[in-house]
C-alpha cells in the first residue's frame, strides 16, 4: 500500500537525458512540486530492443520510483509508453502518465489538412503507438510515420545543432515533406531537443508536437482534479539519478535545464529491482 500526500514527489523517468525534456515542462508549469527523475543512461537505447526488454527495465524503473514514495509517475518516454503503459497500470496502483495519448490529443488539434507525420524509435514506428491512436480518434487522416534512430544517440552527444545532425536530420525527414503534413509528432522525448534543426528543414509552417508538453498538460489537470496538487509556497526538490555516468548527465541536463543540479546519484537498477 501506498502512503503520499500533496508534498510527496512526482516521478519521472525515460532511458536517458530525453525525459528532462518533460521535466522542464514540469518544473516551469508546477514549480513548488518535488520531484524524483530516474535516466537509464547505462542502458540507453530502449528504442532499439525488443518490446519484452522495454516492459522489463519499464518495470524496474517505475518500481524504483516507487520506493522514493512517488505520489504519480510519468513514463516520460514514448518508446516505454507505446510498449509497457498498460502493463504498468495492470501491475503498479500508483496513477501513470505516459505520453501517446497527450500528443495524439495535441496532434489532432493542430492539424488542418489532416496529414500529421510521427517520428519515434524503431519500437515506438514498429508498434504503431501514435498511428492507431490517432485512426481510433480520427477515421479521415493521411499518416505517415518514420523511426529516426539515429536522434537518439546524437542528441545523448549534445550535437544539438551539428551540421551531421542536420544532414541527418534532411534525410530522415524528406518523405514527411513530400508527404505535406502540416503537423509532425515529435514521438520520443529526445527530439525537442533538435526541434530547431527539425523545424529548420520541415519549414516554419508545420507545426511540431512536443509529446512531453501535452503529457505536463495531463499532469497538471491530474494533480488538480485529486486535490494532490503541491500547495506548498516554496520551490520545489530535484533529485536525479541515474544508472550510469552521471558527470555526464549533469553536464548536459545543467546546460538544458539552466539551473544547478544539487543531487545526482547513480544506482544500479538492474540488480535492485530484477525479476
Ligand atoms: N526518449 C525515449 C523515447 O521517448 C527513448 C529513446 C531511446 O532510448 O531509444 O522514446
Amino acid at each position: 500500500m501506498q502512503f503520499f500526500n500533496k508534498t510527496s514527489p512526482i516521478g519521472i523517468f525515460d532511458s536517458g537525458i530525453g525525459g528532462l525534456t518533460v521535466a522542464k515542462r514540469i518544473i516551469a508549469m508546477l514549480p513548488n512540486e518535488n520531484i524524483v527523475y530516474f535516466g537509464d543512461t547505462a542502458r540507453v537505447p530502449y528504442g532499439t530492443k525488443s518490446n519484452e526488454t522495454v516492459v522489463e527495465y519499464s518495470y524496474q524503473d517505475a518500481q524504483f520510483l516507487i520506493n522514493k514514495n512517488v505520489k504519480l509517475i510519468i513514463v516520460a518516454c514514448n518508446t516505454a509508453s507505446s510498449v509497457a503503459i498498460n502493463k504498468l497500470k495492470e501491475k503498479f496502483t500508483i496513477p501513470i502518465i505516459g505520453m501517446i495519448e497527450p500528443g495524439t490529443h495535441l496532434a489532432l488539434k493542430s492539424t488542418k489538412n489532416g496529414r500529421i507525420g510521427v517520428i519515434g524509435t524503431n519500437v515506438t514506428i514498429s508498434n504503431k503507438a501514435y498511428s492507431s491512436e490517432l485512426k481510433r480518434l480520427e477515421k479521415n487522416l493521411e499518416i505517415i510515420e518514420k523511426p529516426c534512430p539515429l536522434f537518439v544517440p546524437i542528441t545523448e552527444e549534445g550535437w544539438l545543432d551539428h551540421e551531421a545532425t542536420k544532414l541527418i536530420a534532411k534525410e530522415y525527414l524528406q518523405d514527411l515533406k513530400d508527404f505535406e503534413v502540416d503537423t509532425v509528432i515529435l514521438g520520443c522525448t529526445h527530439y525537442p531537443l533538435l526541434a530547431g534543426v527539425i523545424q529548420e528543414v520541415m519549414g516554419e509552417s508545420v507545426t511540431l508536437i512536443d509529446s512531453g508538453m501535452a503529457a505536463s498538460l495531463e499532469v497538471e489537470d491530474y494533480l488538480n482534479g485529486r486535490g494532490i496538487r503541491n500547495d506548498s509556497n516554496q520551490l520545489g526538490t530535484h533529485q536525479f539519478y541515474v544508472s550510469d555516468l552521471p558527470a555526464k548527465f549533469k553536464s548536459v541536463a545543467e546546460r538544458f535545464l539552466g539551473t544547478e543540479i544539487k543531487h545526482i546519484e547513480k544506482i544500479d537498477v538492474d540488480s535492485l529491482y530484477r525479476g
